[in-house]
């Protein structure tokens, strides 16, 4: 059997075309349009990019955005009030703090600095508690794993009932991306550097969400026939055949993945694309929120 292609760029393509016209929208009936605050401290090269790629999708869709950047350098202070900036700021309706933050900066601190009706990105501490807790909703979700939930729709995946297993457990993909299975009625196993057998454990999933960041770990003949795989690693390794001389590869071993599983995301071109558009959702949520449209 050969799995069905989950199709992520199509899917945020399809997305964010809907967040464009609910945009206008938005601004034919409030006369503002939404906007993004994001905070990011220090150079590294890989968050900018992040931050330029995530200010140029709200341009796309009409969303304005303003940066907050500070030297990797600046005190905790410094970082807070910048967060506390946004928050007072009428045009900002999400707020986005790029991680990690440079030591010796207190992250959470900083997230629990946002306003909650701001947290675009979901990772302020009541949020994730919320997700964390039955009969309680967070305001917004993070948006890396929400955009796997949307995959997995789209894949037609059945999840109440389900067994899920979620490889890592990072605070912004791993850890939320098993709670929000779990308020979907999927019965979760998070696996982990320090887990035995884990290979056993995967075989007995339908679904099996791959945020490890180590390139191609998952093996084909490690899951179940007809699994559906969210992989989402973007791990770059040498290819002397790419005139880049590098490529990036998921988590999961594609080419053995695609030949047993039911339905698969690429890399690239599946769960990346997504986490973008689901910051932009959230900002959009949150200005429609603050305008007074229950979303
Ligand atoms: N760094 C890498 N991914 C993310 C993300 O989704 N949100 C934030 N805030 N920082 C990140």
């Amino acid at each position: 059997m050969t799995a069905r292609i989950i199709d992520g760029q199509q899917l945020a393509e399809r997305m964010r075309s809907k967040i464009a016209e609910d945009v206008k929208a938005f601004q034919a009936a409030n006369g503002y349009v939404p906007g993004l605050g994001v905070v990011l401290v220090g150079e590294n090269p890989a968050s900018a990019q992040y931050v330029r790629m995530k200010r140029r999708a709200c341009e796309s869709v009409g969303i304005t955005s303003v940066g907050e950047y500070l030297p990797a350098t600046a005190t905790q202070d410094e970082v807070e009030a910048a967060v506390k900036k946004l928050n007072a700021d009428p045009a900002v309706h999400g707020i986005l703090v790029q991680l990690p933050l440079p030591n010796p900066l207190d992250e959470e601190a900083v997230l629990r600095a946002v306003s909650l009706e701001k947290d675009a990105d979901g990772l302020h501490p009541i949020n994730i508690g919320r997700l964390a807790m039955k009969g309680r909703d967070p305001l917004f979700t993070p948006a890396t794993p929400t955009g796997c939930m949307h995959l997995l729709e789209e894949a037609g995946a059945k999840l109440e009932g389900a067994r899920a297993v979620v490889i890592g457990r990072s605070n912004i993909v791993g850890t939320p991306m098993a709670l929000m299975l779990m308020k979907a009625n999927a019965t979760v196993t998070v696996c982990h550097s320090r887990t035995r057998d884990m290979q056993n454990i995967i075989r007995e999933a339908d679904i099996v969400v791959a945020a490890i960041g180590k390139p191609e770990f998952v093996k084909g003949d490690w899951l179940k026939p007809g699994a559906v795989v969210i992989d989402v690693g973007t791990n770059k390794v040498d290819d002397p055949t790419d005139s880049r001389g590098y490529k990036f590869v998921g988590d999961v071993e594609f080419a053995s993945a695609v030949e047993v599983a039911g339905a698969i995301t690429k890399v690239p071109g599946g769960v990346g694309p997504m986490t973008i558009t689901m910051l932009i959702a959230n900002t959009l949520k949150a200005a429609q929120r603050g305008a007074g449209s229950a979303v």
